[in-house]
């Protein structure tokens, strides 16, 4: 494993965020963190946790009490026919929930349906599990869902799994129901499993969250990879959960849980347990909140950018993946071999506005840029005023 970790890439967003340490009083609408405070019985259960001294070690797979309000939330949220606690795996985060699934699901050489564009992690996942990742498009023009017959055309004997994240980031596009149907009937005719990354699930704008999972013959095949990250505000926590049915395939995992992280941070479980008994309103807020920020910056992307960038009201997750005017030349030069790279540049360094070149997310990504409108509602005036001066007119 070790030198083969070499080829494994890092994600462009590490060195953006490196980048953005250089700057000045930055507008960070790089990275796809959420800017609203954690819920207050989210910081309650966390600060009565170490009150209690719930500072031990814990059960592998999770605290019991947080398990059991999971399970619950699946079923009644998510619709999954799951039962009891037994499938359930708490873990540090929804990165390490796909790390430990891919490592327990693939072998050498299994090739895995991945989107592009796509969140740089999933593919590089894939890829330290010895996998390989074979790219879907997306496409801008069906508001970024792909085109089911092209997946199934690139299904080959050793494709072992297809990847789902809706809604999706960068693009913030969202499977329709009949796109999951059409998934779903394409594992069950290929027999492939599916890994399903819900992290976005609370924030469809148009449309509505369709649990893959949820389909009849479907649970059995797909894992379903959460996080508390994105819906309660909490990245910095690290808390998230996978339900894996398949007795070998959890075994696997459990054991790669075990090595890694032997149990989850027992306070940050207690955390979590504050959040799933709580009131649920607090998303209500958020996605209230979301919603104007989402008029706020794309309208304004019209006004002050529109004639360089433009893109869709995106219909899911908190991000605007916008394309770059194909002619568009960096007054600063920059890197002439990507346009996004460019376009990046020149916002960090001549604007101080952080966002991702879309080339990181994939081939299909390149002449785009992502921003992340999660951020203050100053902060993203700020940016857009930054953004207007160096491209209008
Ligand atoms: C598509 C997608 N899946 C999963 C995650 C995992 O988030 P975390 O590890 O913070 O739970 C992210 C985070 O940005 C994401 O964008």
């Amino acid at each position: 494993m070790a030198a083969f970790l070499d080829s494994v890439p890092i994600s462009g967003i590490i060195r953006i965020r490196d980048m953005m340490y250089t700057v000045d009083k930055p507008f960070r609408l790089d990275q796809g963190d959420v800017v609203f405070d954690a819920p207050q019985t989210i910081k309650d259960a966390l600060i009565k946790a170490v009150h209690d001294n719930r500072t031990h070690y814990l059960p592998t797979v999770g605290v019991p009490r947080l398990l059991e309000l999971i399970s619950e939330k699946l079923r009644t949220k998510n619709k999954l026919p799951i039962e009891g606690t037994q499938d359930l795996m708490v873990t540090t985060g929804g990165i390490h929930g796909q790390y430990i699934v891919c490592q327990a699901l693939f072998e050498a050489g299994d090739e895995v349906l991945v989107p592009d564009p796509c969140w740089p992690p999933t593919a590089s996942i894939i890829q330290t599990a010895h996998a390989v990742p074979v790219p879907y498009p997306l496409y801008a023009e069906k508001a970024w869902r792909p085109d089911i017959a092209e997946i199934a055309s690139k299904v080959t004997p050793r494709t072992k799994a297809i990847v789902i994240t809706t809604p999706h980031n960068p693009t913030g596009g969202v499977l329709t129901r009949s796109d999951i149907e059409g998934i779903a009937a394409l594992a069950i005719e290929k027999n492939l499993w599916v890994l399903a990354d819900e992290a976005y699930e609370d924030f469809v704008w148009d449309g509505e969250h369709v649990s893959i999972a949820s389909l009849p013959g479907m649970y059995e095949r797909t894992i379903p990879l959460h996080t508390f990250s994105k819906t309660y505000a909490i990245t910095g926590l690290r808390l998230g959960y996978v339900a894996i049915k398949d007795k070998v395939i959890r075994s696997r995992a459990h054991k790669l849980l075990l090595y890694t992280a032997s149990n989850i941070s027992s306070i940050v479980q207690y955390a979590g347990i504050g959040a799933l008994e709580g009131p649920q309103d607090c998303i209500q807020q958020f996605r209230a909140e979301l919603l104007q920020r989402r008029k706020l910056f794309f309208d304004g992307i019209r006004e002050k950018a529109g004639n360089v960038l433009t893109g869709q009201t995106a219909a899911g997750a908190f991000y605007a993946f916008l394309k770059i005017r194909p002619d568009w030349k960096s007054p600063i030069g920059g890197d002439n071999a990507s346009l996004s790279w460019a376009m990046t540049e020149y916002l960090i360094k001549q604007g101080r506005v952080g966002c991702i070149p879309g080339a990181d997310f994939g081939p299909r990504g390149e002449g785009y840029i992502r921003l992340c409108y999660a951020r203050g509602t100053e902060e993203l005036r700020g940016a857009l005023e930054a953004i207007g001066a160096l491209l209008h007119g």
